[in-house]
């Protein structure tokens, strides 16, 4: 699939590497807009090559369990090296990481930060393992520095940490973050961002201020609709060989908004299908998702969590909750009780902008069933 516009946030993160690095920028949105996707595009075709290195680390890809597998997360270990001078092998890596060679084509696919085997087993079988490891990141991220080269550090799916903080280990995120700050506003090394889809994640690091003044926020939401009809051209062109009409584009979007995932779904299923038939299927599986979910609610009594405070929620509250969006895509967070809203967004249902403080439904396609169905 080739990548369609973006250009508003493409040119604001190039913007932002551009400059010296001050702050930890959280790209966030909802489910599926299109995140990873945009950063994967800036990295691979966007980015000044000779200028900058970037390390891609995909929590979700990489199963996180507890600290030390956070640890193995960051790294990609270099099994073949016997350097366990770390400094030694960073000479080596940066040496390969300026040179433009192969490997450096590699990090542009996305590369987690290389280690040298004995290093690893070193660090690992210490007590205190992030006090060495954030070393070798900074001492790394130095070398880069001084050859030119700004290191771009990416996570992807960050709140997946979050899960292993909740299991007894609070300060594993904060630690992070505090060396975050440090590679950034301090020592301005390096260029982070931290994508997540996860809003009751974003909303906490958002709210519990240690990081004011040092993070900012980038909203990467579904398209507009003047985008979304833009995308439809280009995808028909591309897969189907043919235009659609405006009448058709309009019903498109009036079914499923500007998620690109869902229209892509759409003008795919367009090559054997009839498009009513394809888009009432659609909202039928989604109106029946919904149906189930509030079925459940007879039998099991939803629970939030909220700063330790286990907090029950009624039916009827999560239905009023929903009646608020029959006439509204998007309302202020004010207006629904936040244990009702925050089981809402865990369950995929809203999606919630801390930074605005307003919610609406994870799409169109959502936000037709709970019309339909109240
Ligand atoms: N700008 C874009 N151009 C083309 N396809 C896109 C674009 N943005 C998203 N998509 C499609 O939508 C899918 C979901 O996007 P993704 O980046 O995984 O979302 P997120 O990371 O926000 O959850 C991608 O696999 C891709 O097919
Ligand atoms: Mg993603």
């Amino acid at each position: 699939m080739k990548f369609f516009n973006r250009e508003k946030e493409i040119n604001k993160i190039l913007s932002i590497i551009e400059g010296e690095p001050n702050n930890i920028y959280f790209i966030y949105g909802p489910l599926n807009s299109g995140k990873s996707t945009l950063i994967r595009e800036i990295i691979t075709n966007r980015l000044d090559k000779s200028k900058y290195v970037p390390f891609f680390i995909d929590f979700r890809t990489r199963n996180i369990l507890n600290v030390d597998n956070f640890i193995e997360c960051l790294f990609e270990v270099d099994e073949k090296s016997k350097i366990d001078d770390f400094r030694e092998y960073v000479k080596s890596l940066t040496d390969l990481l300026v040179g433009g060679s192969e490997e450096i084509s590699k990090y542009y696919l996305g590369m987690p930060i290389k280690i040298p085997k004995p290093f690893f087993d070193k660090i690992f079988n210490k007590k205190d393992k992030s006090a060495d490891v954030y070393q070798y990141i900074e001492y790394l991220f130095a070398k880069l520095n001084e050859k030119g080269k700004k290191p771009i550090l990416i996570f992807d799916e960050l709140q997946m940490i979050r899960e292993i903080t909740l299991n007894g280990n609070r300060l594993l995120l904060w630690s992070l973050f505090q060396f975050l700050v440090a590679l950034t506003k301090v020592q301005h090394l390096c260029h982070v961002f931290c994508l997540s889809s996860d809003s009751l994640f974003i909303e906490y690091v958002y709210t519990t201020g240690e990081l004011e003044g040092r993070a900012d926020y980038i909203l990467v939401d579904d398209f507009d609709k003047e985008t979304a009809l833009k995308f439809m051209d280009f995808l028909s062109e591309e897969i189907l060989n043919k235009k659609l009409s405006d009448d058709e584009k309009e019903l498109i979007y009036s079914y499923v908004g500007g998620k690109p995932i869902l229209i892509i779904k759409v003008v795919d299923k367009l090559r054997y299908e009839d498009l009513k038939e394809i888009l009432d299927q659609m909202l039928k599986e989604e109106i029946q998702k919904l149906r189930h979910f509030l079925k459940d609610l007879d039998y099991i009594k939803p629970r939030v969590n909220i700063e330790d405070e286990i907090i029950e929620i009624n039916k009827e509250d999560i239905i009023e909750a929903l009646r608020l969006f029959k006439d509204n895509y998007e309302i202020s967070d004010d207006k629904i009780p936040k244990p009702v809203y925050i089981y809402l967004v865990k369950r995929n249902i809203l999606f919630l902008n801390p930074v605005e403080g307003t919610l609406k439904p994870q799409s169109f396609l959502t936000w037709n069933a709970i019309k339909r169905i109240l």
